[in-house]
């Protein structure tokens, strides 16, 4: 579990010092006073980014050269400390116990997720975000994934340098053929997961919407023809785009609710429930397969949501073994889920007061 956090210089926060519970942990405070700031380093750390798509130069406290954070995660047998400092410019330093890092390793360290208010984007937009989710989930549940996705990524990214140069087929065929060995196992394990990930889905989505939602995978390429075949048959496209459009890079997840595409004719709210239900199914495949519990953080979840809705959501969660902190405005009661502790927060100074 993470057990402490400590946080330096980032955003409007100058310096906190959190220990968290090892089930639930409120944060309440008003608008701009630093909740969501704080969710935004623990993923800062856990996935080396923000997810609110900001650069590192905005995450940077105004007027400090630097920012730090640090958590301290235990389970009965070791504490790790894990830590990332970076400053306005992007140059970064990652520590795992005092020892230099990759950044994929914090990600196994550090399991995380967050629901916040504009989790509807993983619906609405391009497929990067579901892509992203997809692998997280793929990640901590197959531990090869991955050495797969690097190599297939490194064959890509000589693949798209070649066709950038303007190589021609015969020497593109090097390039092609590696791509299309790679892919082979990037595709399968991601398959293999979506199909686990699906009976749990359609749980959860039908706890939350009344009905199961359908999960579907697409693997970044044509049905019914081999990645090479597809390859070959993008050939005008990626002459003129100078990049490989086709490949496991371009995998989807398509999500349906009644007759719909859940990008049309769903509500803001159920937009939301969605989302949500595929990150709980997430998160709940990865508690069955790993005794280290996801850190999973709802940020104000009760905005876009009626109470109804809003107790469907906290009933879920509370579900779920993972290790939870939550965020809101004011002092309300998280249906279901007992506060283990609680935090005040006013112009990024955070306060004990349970
Ligand atoms: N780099 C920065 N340096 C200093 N302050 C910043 C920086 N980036 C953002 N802020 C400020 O941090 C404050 C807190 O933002 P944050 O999003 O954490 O608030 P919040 O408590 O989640 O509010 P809300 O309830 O409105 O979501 C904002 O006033 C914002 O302007
Ligand atoms: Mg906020």
């Amino acid at each position: 579990m993470l057990e402490a956090i400590t946080v330096d210089n980032f955003r409007c926060i100058t310096a906190a010092n959190l220990a968290l519970d090892e089930r639930a942990t409120g944060i309440i405070g008003a608008n701009a006073s630093g909740k969501t700031s704080l969710l935004e380093a623990i993923y800062c750390l856990a996935h080396g980014r923000s997810f609110r798509g900001a650069v590192r130069a905005d995450l940077v406290r105004r007027g400090a050269k630097s920012t730090r954070i640090v958590a301290t995660l235990s389970d009965s047998q070791r504490t790790v400390v894990a830590g990332v400092e970076f400053d306005a410019s992007g140059s970064s330093e990652t520590r795992l116990n005092a020892q230099s890092a990759p950044a994929w390793q914090f990600a196994q360290a550090i399991p995380t997720q967050i629901i916040d208010p504009s989790v509807h984007r993983l619906l609405e937009e391009g497929s990067l975000r579901r892509r992203r989710l997809m692998d997280w989930g793929v990640f901590h549940v197959k531990p090869l994934f991955i050495n797969e996705w690097r190599r297939y990524q490194r064959a890509l990214a000589q693949r798209n340098a070649a066709l950038k140069a303007g190589a021609s087929a015969a020497n593109l065929g090097a390039w092609t053929e590696a791509l299309v060995t790679h892919s082979h196992a990037v595709h399968a394990s991601r398959s293999q997961y979506i199909e686990q990930l699906i009976p749990s889905f359609r749980l959860v989505s039908a706890d939350l919407l009344g009905e199961p939602a359908e999960l579907f995978y697409r693997r970044g390429w044509n049905d019914g023809l081999q990645l090479l075949e597809a390859v070959n048959q993008s050939r005008g496209r990626e002459l003129r785009q100078k990049t490989t459009v086709v490949g496991p890079h371009r995998a989807d997840l398509d999500i349906r609710w009644g007759d719909a595409s859940a990008r049309q004719r769903v509500s803001r709210g159920q937009q939301k429930l969605l989302a949500a239900a595929l990150i709980l199914a997430q998160v709940e495949l990865r508690s069955r397969t790993s005794a280290s519990p996801v850190c999973l953080m709802l940020d104000d979840p009760a905005a876009e949501l009626d109470v109804d809705n809003l107790g469907k959501l906290l009933k879920a969660v509370a579900g779920i073994p993972a290790q939870l902190i939550l965020t809101s405005l004011e002092e309300v009661r998280f249906n279901g889920i007992q506060l283990g502790r609680t935090f005040h927060v006013e112009q990024g100074r955070f306060r004990q007061v349970i």
